[in-house]
């Protein structure tokens, strides 16, 4: 299972069982410049880095293999359609989807989840979650799997995929997470983030932007005159939000997180107004960005909200220590897709 972002590739190597991802083998590499851009893969780039890292896994090929995909050229619906059976609710998808995008899905690869089913006063009734899929980024992850011998099995979209370990109750830094609440769950990496909001365990909006780590990065090494890899040296171990003193490096940092924080708010107000009963009872956060020292602490504050970074959750079960400088919290979407729920 592959989680390719532009800074790292996280992989998994294991399956579901039992409501548990139980992780045999897990390695990540730092990603070669240039490996993806907004969703589409470098397929030359992908096959080498990606051989490396099963070679150093000593994964053999013919294994099937999961990925997840992240791009804002990904689009998704959410309806609810009345269920009778699957094969009657795969129909009504189809039609439902040609209705909705009957002008972009030529070039496009559509593929729909079932969130959800219940019984309402009219009847039982699906939730769906629709995703549109530019067709060149699905050719890019085909192509990559058939060059480094696996078999292509599935491509998940990571919202999709992370959002599926808050199906059943699971508990986030040892604590239980309210299967009853909607949560808002930030994936804050290098070139992306993304927004999911999650109603009792189901998906009902997701929104990828294209902001993360990078920004911060830049803005470090434009204001204090220093090479993009000694800015990201200066993130990493100095950088603090909440540090006393308003030293250059911390003005620089905060006002990234800012537009971050802003655009974060942008979301959620988009999701609460859509909804007069629609409000979030608690936000999480992960991805590399949220290592950023008091990143959470200093983001509450601007969105009135705490946020709680995700350092494990209890169905990732690990068989074997993770790499070096490696976070349970970093195979989040690839666990969501290890799920086969
Ligand atoms: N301790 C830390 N402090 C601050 N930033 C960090 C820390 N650790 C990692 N990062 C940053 O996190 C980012 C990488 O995050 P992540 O691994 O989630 O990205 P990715 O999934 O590869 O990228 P994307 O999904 O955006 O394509 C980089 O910008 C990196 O500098
Ligand atoms: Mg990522």
């Amino acid at each position: 299972m592959l989680d390719i972002g532009s800074y790292s590739i996280k992989l998994l190597y294991g399956h579901y069982t039992n409501g548990f991802v139980i992780v045999t083998k897990s390695g990540f590499i730092r990603s070669p410049e240039g490996l993806v851009n907004n969703g589409l893969l470098d397929v030359d780039l992908a096959t080498e880095a990606i051989t490396e890292l099963m070679r150093n896994l000593q994964i053999k090929p013919k294994k099937s293999g999961i990925a997840v995909v992240e791009s804002t050229a990904i689009v998704s619906r959410n309806f609810t359609l009345p269920y009778a059976n699957p094969t009657d609710l795969q129909g009504m998808v189809t039609m439902e989807v040609e209705r909705l995008f009957s002008e972009v899905l030529q070039n496009y690869i559509i593929d729909y989840s079932c969130l959800n089913i219940r019984t309402d006063a009219d009847g039982a009734k699906a939730d769906v979650m629709v995703f549109a899929l530019p067709d060149k980024i699905f050719r890019s992850y085909q192509d990559t799997f058939i060059n480094v011998g696996l078999l292509p099995h599935k491509l998940d979209v990571a919202s999709n995929s992370s959002s599926k370990t808050f199906r059943k109750r699971v508990f986030i830094n040892d604590v239980a997470c309210p299967v009853d609440k909607t949560v808002a769950l930030l994936d804050i990496g290098h070139t992306m983030m993304n927004v999911q909001i999650i109603e009792r365990g189901v998906l009902k909006f997701n929104r990828a932007i294209k902001m993360g780590g990078i920004d911060i990065t830049k803005a470090i090494s434009q204001d204090l005159y220093v090479s993009m890899e000694e800015a990201e040296q200066l993130k990493v171990t100095e950088a603090d939000l909440l540090a006393l003193v308003n030293s250059p490096l911390k003005i620089s940092v905060s006002r990234v997180v800012d537009d971050i924080a802003a655009e974060v708010q942008r979301v959620l107000n988009f999701y609460t107004s859509s909804n007069t009963y629609a409000s979030v009872d608690s936000i999480f956060m992960y991805g590399g960005t949220s290592r950023l020292k008091n990143v959470a602490k200093y983001m509450s504050r601007s969105l009135g909200h705490e946020i709680e970074v995700i350092d494990n959750m209890n169905i990732i079960h690990l068989k074997q220590e993770l790499p070096l400088n490696c976070y349970p919290s970093d195979f989040i979407n690839a666990t969501g897709a290890l799920m086969n729920i």
